[in-house]
């Protein structure tokens, strides 16, 4: 079911942005946008600003983009829908008839229902957990240490008796066995259907719209799989979330977001009065989740288990947050013992008490533990392994911290240590090199592509959007990278940048794409030179690749065949110098 394209277009054109946005946060113009108090972050001083022209919002802050009606669902935590149905009301328009669309429209429908599903599967979990028959399960709870308002903020539950109590529950509530198993709620085997958990403690894991997405279960004692989680479906992915992204939505103005490993250990410090507190959903963490991550906090503060697997993890995850440039610390307790486990053994006001490790600080000293610093070639490996680390340290007063540890650990001379690091400019003392080093801007990552042809097809899509350049002059083939060419097809064939947004469910691709597109496109004249400019970039960088692959092809070549590639080569080459025209 759907809205007629007609009404939405309709619609989107009379909820004007800067009108929706301004009956929640007070909007000030200045230089061509509205700027106001993020409603997503806490925050003192403006960095959210609307864009009328695009139709659009960003926050400098947390990155949060997006339309008017990504906007309505965000502060009403409801779903598109209901946002225009809100809209349609503010601006006087009838809400037409739904229409049936086709199979789009029946995968829409369908997470609908299974966003439905698990709503009331929670609901019964929770009240399931208080009846006689849970008691075995709300005992381990509170074996855990767990409290009634701790089981009440997460919403934990008990799964249902027998074999398929769920399943029977949700059908009375009209839901198909179809829908059920689609959830990942009920298992189909033999042509029969299960309960997906049984005899399990749950922990349902809920969006930060407040949608549940999914499901953790926890054996009651050491049965296995300790935790069971729900599997891919077509609204979760355990790669893409992390669990209490519900809590870290309402606390306004974190300082830091601390990063724990299980289930266990967020619900623990969350009532030892932790704030900021998640944990990712049983795999190692993934680029979506520090990108989400972004949106909470300015840093993260990794916590995760003593054992190896929880330190080897550490660095992993220090890794991924430093390559999407996040700040970084490890929180690191003491004897090996998981978050959970400490607040059990030492209160909830010990946790205060630890003080965050550097990431650099933290790698230095996992490769102590590697290095037998007894021995003058283990102090030589040490003094090896941890200048590449400090290498990645920009700040020479911080490096010059670091360096003093590695003298007095390893009995190498400052001189060595910096020759060894590749920073020999602060032994010769040239302020000039330190201070062009210190300020060189972070490159572009992830990207796949240099920096220029990056710029340049950024410039062209921002030309597109504030609709300075004719659609006939770019096409969507002149991109190279497939997320940047999607987003010219789509401005290309008319579309607001605040409905592209719309249209993005990844929360990191969303906050990428809205970065780009809420960007000024530059000087007022002279557009159409600007793209010509950037489309010869781009032209180039193709040739350039088409050379690089003939050249390899190359090798294996002889004779005649070897002939007509070196002239296309040739060709090419030419053309790259003429400029790239497009013929
Ligand atoms: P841990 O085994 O460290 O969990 O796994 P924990 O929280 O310390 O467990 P207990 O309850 O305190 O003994 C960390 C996380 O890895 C995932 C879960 O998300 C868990 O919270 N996991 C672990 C699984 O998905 N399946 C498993 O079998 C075990
Ligand atoms: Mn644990």
């Amino acid at each position: 079911m759907r809205f007629p394209p007609q009404w939405l277009d309709e619609l989107r054109d009379r909820a004007d942005i800067v009108q929706v946005v301004s009956r929640y946060v007070q909007l000030t113009p200045k230089g061509g946008r509205y700027w106001g108090l993020c409603p997503f972050h806490g925050e003192k001083t403006a960095s959210f600003s609307v864009s009328p022209e695009r139709q659009m919002y960003y926050c400098f802050g947390c990155h949060a983009g997006g339309s008017a009606i990504t906007f309505v669902m965000e502060m009403e935590h409801v779903g598109f829908q209901d946002a225009c149905k809100l809209l349609a009301e503010q601006v006087h328009m009838d809400v037409p008839q739904m229409e049936r669309g086709g199979e789009d429209e029946a995968s829409r429908s369908l997470k609908e229902r299974i966003y439905e599903a698990n709503k009331q599967c929670a609901r019964l979990y929770h009240s399931q957990l208080w009846k006689p028959e849970s008691a075995q399960i709300l005992q381990y709870l509170y074996g855990r240490g767990l409290d009634d308002a701790t089981i009440r903020k997460f919403g934990l539950g008990a799964t249902m008796p027998g074999w398929d109590g769920a399943t029977l529950e949700l059908r009375k509530l009209g839901f198909t066995d179809d829908e059920l198993v689609s959830a990942g709620i009920s298992v189909r085997r033999d042509g029969k259907i299960y309960d997906m958990f049984r005899q399990r403690a749950i922990f349902p894991i809920i969006d930060a719209q407040g949608r549940v997405l999914g499901f953790g279960g926890r054996a009651l004692g050491d049965a296995k799989p300790k935790y069971l989680n729900t599997g891919d479906t077509p609204i979760f992915n355990k790669r893409r979330g992390v669990f209490a992204a519900n809590l870290l939505k309402k606390q306004r103005g974190l300082k830091r977001v601390i990063l724990v490993e299980g289930y266990m250990d967020v619900v623990a410090m969350v009532q030892a009065g932790v704030p900021g507190v998640c944990a990712t959903l049983g795999t190692a963490l993934t680029i979506e989740q520090a990108r989400l991550l972004k949106r909470y906090a300015p840093e993260v503060w990794v916590s995760y288990d003593g054992d190896a697997a929880g330190q080897h993890a550490i660095l992993r995850a220090l890794e991924i947050f430093e390559q999407e440039d996040m700040p970084a610390k490890v929180l690191d307790f003491p004897g090996g013992m998981d978050p959970d486990e400490y607040i059990r053994a030492y209160g909830p006001e010990a946790v205060e008490q630890i003080e965050p490790m550097d990431a650099t600080a933290y790698r230095m000293k996992q490769e102590m533990g590697n290095h037998d610093l007894s021995t003058q070639e283990g102090r030589t490996a040490y003094a090896i392994a941890c200048a590449k680390h400090l290498a990645k340290v920009k700040q020479p007063v911080e490096l010059e911290n670091y360096v003093k540890q590695l003298m007095m650990s390893t009995g190498f001379t400052r001189e060595v240590l910096l020759a060894q690091i590749g920073r020999t400019e602060m032994i010769a003392q040239d302020k000039q090199a330190i201070y062009r080093r210190a300020a060189r801007p972070l490159e572009e990552k992830n990207e796949g592509v240099d920096t220029e042809t990056s710029a340049a097809e950024k410039q062209l899509i921002l030309l597109l959007a504030s609709g300075h350049v004719e659609p006939g002059v770019v096409s969507a083939d002149d991109f190279i990278t497939p997320e940047r060419r999607e987003v010219a097809e789509k401005l290309l064939g008319g579309m607001k940048p605040g409905v592209i947004l719309e249209e993005i469910e990844d929360e990191g691709k969303r906050a990428r794409i809205a970065d780009l597109l809420q960007r000024d496109s530059g000087a007022a004249e002279d557009h159409l030179r600007m793209a010509g400019d950037c489309l010869r970039i781009l032209h180039k960088k193709r040739i350039k690749e088409k050379i690089d692959e003939l050249t390899q092809d190359l090798a294996n070549q002889k004779g005649p065949q070897k002939r007509e590639t070196l002239l296309q080569i040739q060709e090419l080459t030419k053309q790259m110098q003429t400029g790239g025209r497009k013929e």
